[in-house]
């Protein structure tokens, strides 16, 4: 079993620095669109079969240094009780906008309700053993809140925002039950074989700090410290929080995920040494040619300066255009430079 990654997440020394790339099951590879070309998305996150199958993609094509089960955020949400669908971007027909909404909201019994996403952990860790770990992942309760409220992508947040303001009380409730829900959710990937967590707070970076430390802060929090960690590490990933860092790493986990807006190693100097470190490759640097893709893999490590705890990622998810021949390209470049 290759276990830089592993070893990486508890900030041990590794061999070659561990990289695998955000989102990188998808509609960029030949592969994943063949089998996607059969089936809706949905149908595809719900059959474990084909949902392990397009996980194990990346990991063969890319040789990447990890496997991240392939599923989507909002999958826990739908049992809760909000008919979702993909166009290709999610859709909730009926977004929450009052207490009588959150209200109805239920907690799914996660064996019963999303079966599909432990019996793909299950698969995934036979098919997988000998190779690489297996992250699972969800989102944060602040940016499942604001698909549950805009009820879509979103420019502006409006609503989210304003039921933070305006309705404290509703968007409270609310944040309580996704939180309560997301502990559950990912406890049961755990469970089932997940051997490290990822936390997806797109959306984190689209407040003020200090609104970010009332509003998001203290439900991270409880998530992060009600997950079984003691052998799992957890990656918090805020899209966005360059300028709030020292707020976010208050969150707790073990691996702070960065976006390229941050410079990696002043970055790590505000962190400190107790956190490893994800990322954090501009994902449009996958158009350019090979010599400035591997200029720019050069920098991010040379911005790390040798230290443990270190994972290369890309700063957002890998997009939809980008040829694949180049991310491997970049997986071969992290390995290279990276050799001891
Ligand atoms: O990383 C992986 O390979 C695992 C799979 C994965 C998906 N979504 C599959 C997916 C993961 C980790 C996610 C997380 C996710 N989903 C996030 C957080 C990460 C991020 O990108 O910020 C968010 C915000 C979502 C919500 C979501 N799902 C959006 C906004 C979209 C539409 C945009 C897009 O990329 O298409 C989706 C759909 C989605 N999720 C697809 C995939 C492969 C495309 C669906 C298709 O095949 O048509």
């Amino acid at each position: 079993m290759n276990m830089r990654f592993l070893d990486a997440c508890w900030g041990k020394p590794v061999d070659r620095t561990p990289v695998w790339l955000m989102r990188q099951a998808g509609r960029y590879l030949p592969e994943y669109m063949a089998v996607r070309s059969k089936c809706t998305f949905l149908e595809l996150c719900k059959t474990p079969e084909l949902a392990a199958e397009v996980t194990i993609q990346p990991v063969d094509y890319l040789g990447v240094d990890a496997a991240i089960m392939f599923s989507d955020i909002l999958t826990p949400v739908e049992p809760m009780g909000m008919k979702l669908d993909f166009v290709p971007g999610p859709v909730f027909e009926s977004p929450i906008r009052c207490m009588a909404d959150v209200e109805k909201l239920r907690i799914p019994q996660m064996e019963q309700d999303v079966p599909y996403v432990i019996e793909t952990i299950k698969i995934l860790r036979r098919e997988l053993a000998g190779k690489v770990p297996l992250i699972g992942f969800g989102g944060a309760p602040f940016t499942l809140a604001c698909y549950m409220v805009e009820g879509k992508g979103s420019k502006d947040f409006a609503q989210i925002k304003r039921m933070m303001y305006a309705a404290p009380d509703v968007y409270g409730a609310l944040m309580e039950k996704i939180t309560t829900m997301s502990m559950e959710y990912l406890n049961a990937q755990i469970a089932a074989g997940a051997q490290c967590i990822q936390i997806f707070d797109t959306w984190g970076g689209i407040l003020s700090p200090a609104d970010y430390e009332r509003y998001v802060l203290p439900y991270t929090v409880r998530l992060i410290n009600g997950l079984n960690r003691m052998e799992t590490p957890v990656i918090h990933f805020v899209k966005g929080s360059g300028a709030m860092l020292d707020t976010v790493v208050k969150a707790g986990g073990d691996v702070m995920g960065l976006d390229w807006h941050v410079n990696l190693g002043a970055a790590r100097n505000l962190i400190g040494p107790k956190m490893a470190v994800q990322g954090n490759l501009d994902p449009t640097v996958l158009y350019a040619t090979n010599e400035i893709i591997e200029r720019e893999v050069k920098r991010v490590l040379d911005e790390n300066a040798g230290r443990p705890g270190h994972i290369f990622n890309l700063g957002h998810g890998i997009l939809p255009t980008v040829p694949p021949e180049n991310a491997k390209f970049m997986v071969e470049c992290v390995h290279r430079l990276s050799q001891n």
